[in-house]
């Protein structure tokens, strides 16, 4: 069975920004508790899935000097989807002009690593090329009013293009998991708002993560020390904190966007991944450690090897 690669890489963010001040004037909040507490510092508001996802998309396969005609799936990875149906991948294939596959993936926050599995999985199984994209607006099931979720998200896409590969690949190992007893912790109801027990999802993220961190790294037959990059998802610096102590991984070998982008659920993977690839800090051979966590509970990891 054939291996993937990951090939090109984009992002797309709305041009708004709102920072932790904005947030102040209307909220009983600071930027000193937000920035303390969370590591937030602004975030981007506004624009549709579909049409950040639209762009993430383009940019990936731009990046990777491949057209519409080059694509055979789209994987959207996504908890704002523009509608219960159709699929918000249907409308991002449109879009972009593919002709094939497209379906949503929605496994809150760890979409991204769920959805590079599926990815896999599918390339694996002789699909071709599949786009991958994570892209949520959280920001439009968010009440504005309610200070404890309010501050913390924010809306943002990123997309990988994927390509199987002659021979193993460079995903080196993955896992998936999920506690469904825990779905009260992070939800949301049909036309409803984002509650989560932000307390409670605390301290059962900082035990997932690295307990799903460490299965990939010795799936791999790895240790911390060969992790060139942690990526993991942007929910609060002190969450990343503290699973980088536990794991053993200095902070200056993480990806953090969080100070810029809030939480996006499913694009913070790419976001950081993007981030790190804009500034250098990711070369050809360097593997990174993927993690993310969220409502369903749900958790995941993947060790990737950068291109090739
Ligand atoms: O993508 C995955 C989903 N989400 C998460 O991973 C979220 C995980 N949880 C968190 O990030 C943190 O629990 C929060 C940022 C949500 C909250 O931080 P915390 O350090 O757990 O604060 P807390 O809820 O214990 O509140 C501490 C104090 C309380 O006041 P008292 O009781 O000490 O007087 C709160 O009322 O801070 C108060 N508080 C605020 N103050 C200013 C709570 N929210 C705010 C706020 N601004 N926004």
């Amino acid at each position: 069975m054939p291996g993937i690669t990951v090939k090109g890489w984009g992002i797309a963010v709305p041009d708004k920004v709102v920072t932790n001040d904005d947030l102040s004037v209307s909220l009983d909040t600071s930027d000193a508790w937000i920035t303390e507490r969370t590591g937030i510092r602004e975030r981007r508001i506004g624009g549709t899935t579909s049409e950040l996802a639209t762009e993430a998309g383009r940019r990936a396969m731009d990046q990777a000097g491949l057209g519409a005609g080059d694509i055979d799936v789209v994987v959207l990875a996504t908890t704002t989807p523009d509608a219960l149906v159709p699929g918000t991948a249907a409308t991002v294939q449109d879009a972009l002009g593919i002709d094939g596959g497209a379906f949503d993936v929605n496994a809150a926050c760890s979409g991204f690593v769920y959805g590079l599995v599926v990815s896999a999985g599918l390339a694996a199984i002789g699909s071709g090329r599949v786009l991958l994209i994570g892209a949520d607006t959280l920001s439009r099931i968010t009440d504005w009013d309610d200070r404890s979720v309010a501050i913390l998200v924010g809306d943002g896409a990123g997309a990988v293009v994927i390509e199987p590969v002659e021979g193993p690949g460079d995903l080196l190992s993955w896992n998936i998991h999920a506690d469904g007893s825990l779905r009260h912790l992070l939800k949301c109801d049909h036309g409803g708002y984002l509650y989560m027990d932000g307390k409670e999802i605390f301290r059962k993220a900082v035990r997932v993560v690295v307990d799903s961190a460490a299965e990939a790294l010795a799936d791999a037959g790895l240790t911390a020390d060969d992790v060139d990059l942690l990526v993991p998802h942007q929910a609060n610096l002190r969450i990343i904190q503290a699973a980088c102590q536990r794991l053993g991984i200095p902070e200056e070998r993480t990806s953090v966007v969080i100070d810029r982008y809030g939480n996006t659920s499913s694009a913070s993977i790419p976001l950081a991944l993007d981030d790190a690839l804009q500034r250098g800090r990711i070369t050809p051979g360097d593997r990174l450690l993927l993690t993310g966590f969220g409502g369903g509970m749900t958790w995941a990891s993947a060790v990737l090897r950068w291109g090739g």
